[in-house]
């Protein structure tokens, strides 16, 4: 068993008392040296004689935010893992006392999310190592162990590819690990057939060219008062999205086993209600397919017939995800009654665009929501936008053959397309929020330290909607 402490510090002179004697001359000597910059922060580690591993880990005095300290706590952990070789290590986070609470919460936050190892199809042969296990110690803020391990479950099923994780296999995955008591949910499996009978033309037309049969998952979380509406979750759960017929192209393609973001946040969200105590009525639910080509695959320019009447013109089978979760809307509208519903989905390279991996674009028409949403994302650090979401841009997705069209007539607007289209599909558009997460759920480019090394799932904006019920 290795024993790793790493402080942290954000002092112009830290206060290295907490280290062993050894580690505290050698890092006083180099802030002296000026080898390690106090203002410009970073990770400095000592590895002594008496095996005392030291990590001083360093905001810097520069201004900050919550993200730069989420991110100090992984520089510190992932340092930490880097000294682990074959053994079981521990690691001591200590604090500076000119932390707020608050502060320490994302520093923390970022060290437990750096914990996860995202390995899994590595074969293990190859350096014949067992590796050993990881215990963060030090960790004060109540519940975020349970909040990072729903995180968790979401940045593993999203990241895992497509031949992995399958309609069929996400079901399975669903009833081992999140069907069990200590989740507190009760878990429908809607197969097929009650799609049909529930009439779900479009999302049965996005599956037509997939070999596994779709399927929409509900997890139901009492929490609240008994027959209080609740709060509905809807997420976007493509297995993969080819783009269809109008087929994506390289290298766009290899990241679309991720298209089920909106599914891995919703899953995260729900498997962290009975954990966290959250006293509210929740449902959540996903559609689950492939959009695949096929002799079957629904084609360009055809019309289809939503769950609610409504008819689609197919112009583009790439502009899938809105068909899944037009009739999932319909269906939990009509279902639960709800009080509100919000949607979670890696919707348009348009919003990707528009905000890049960082923040998620949210569209409603209640303004005030969006204002909380907003400053809930600023606290918990799942950022969010509101983009634009107003009455031309509704009658853009309408359609002179059929009610409305999948893709809008603007040359720029996708993201807000896709919204006005999917405010089709629900009653009370002052009573919904979509969230469009295809940026900061698919992060890549924009990557952060406590992102998973080799992979994109995120868990975005599970933070934020476990605050959201908590209120
Ligand atoms: N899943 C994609 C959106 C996406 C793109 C997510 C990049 C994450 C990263 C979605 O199904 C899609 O292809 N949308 C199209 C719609 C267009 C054809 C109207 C898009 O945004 O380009
Ligand atoms: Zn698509
Ligand atoms: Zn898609």
């Amino acid at each position: 068993m290795k024993k790793i402490k790493i402080l942290f510090s954000k002092s112009k002179f830290p206060k290295l008392k907490k280290f062993s004697a050894n580690s505290e001359n050698f890092f006083k000597a180099r802030i002296k040296n000026s080898d390690f910059k106090i203002k410009n922060g970073g990770v400095f580690a000592n590895f002594d004689r008496k095996n005392n591993y030291s990590i001083l880990t360093h905001l810097g005095t520069n201004e900050y935010d919550f993200n730069d300290l989420q991110n100090l706590g992984a520089k510190g952990v992932r340092k930490a893992i880097g000294f682990q070789g074959e053994d079981d290590i521990e690691i001591n986070l200590m604090f500076e006392q000119n932390f707020s609470r608050e502060e320490r919460k994302f520093i923390e936050k970022g060290a437990l999310m750096a914990e996860m190892k995202d390995d899994w199809y590595k074969s293990k042969e190859k350096n014949a190592k067992k590796s050993g296990t990881i215990e963060i110690k030090g960790v004060i803020t109540k519940n975020l162990r349970e909040l990072v391990e729903a995180i968790n479950i979401a940045r593993e099923i999203q990241s895992k590819p497509s031949n992995k994780i399958t309609p069929v296999t996400l079901e399975e995955y669903i009833k081992k690990n999140i069907d069990k008591k200590e989740f507190g949910l009760k878990i429908t499996y809607h197969q097929q057939d009650f799609l049909g009978k529930e009439k779900m033309g479009l999302f049965l037309a996005v599956n037509q060219g997939s070999k596994d049969r779709a399927k929409m998952i509900q997890f139901e979380y009492n929490g609240g008062k008994k027959g209080e509406a609740p709060v509905v979750l809807i997420g976007k759960g493509l297995t993969y999205d080819s783009g269809g017929y109008y087929m994506k192209g390289y290298p766009h393609m290899n990241e679309m086993n991720g298209d089920m973001g909106g599914a891995a946040t919703v899953i995260g969200i729900m498997a962290s209600l009975k954990k966290l105590g959250i006293k509210k009525n929740v449902v959540g639910i996903i559609g689950v397919t492939e959009n695949m080509v096929d002799a079957n695959s629904y084609k360009n320019g055809d019309i289809l017939t939503a769950r609610n009447g409504k008819t689609v013109y197919v112009g583009h089978t790439d502009a899938e995800g809105r068909l899944v979760l037009a009739d999932c809307l319909s269906y939990a509208d009509d279902t639960f009654k709800p009080k509100m519903i919000f949607d979670f989905a890696t919707l348009t390279g348009s919003c990707h665009h528009s905000l890049g991996e960082m923040y998620t674009g949210i569209f409603s028409d209640d303004k005030k929501l969006l204002d909380k949403i907003e400053e809930l994302g600023r606290k918990t650090n799942d950022l969010c936008r509101q983009l634009p979401f107003d009455k031309r841009i509704k009658e853009a997705v309408k359609h002179k053959q059929a009610d409305l069209s999948n893709v809008g007539k603007f040359k720029f607007m996708g993201a807000g397309e896709a919204a006005a289209f999917l405010s089709n599909f629900v009653k009370d558009t002052k009573k919904w929020v979509h969230c469009d997460i295809a940026g900061t759920g698919i992060r890549e480019t924009q990557k952060q330290d406590y992102d998973l090394p080799n992979s994109f799932g995120t868990g975005t904006m599970i933070t934020l909607m476990t605050e959201f019920l908590k209120k």
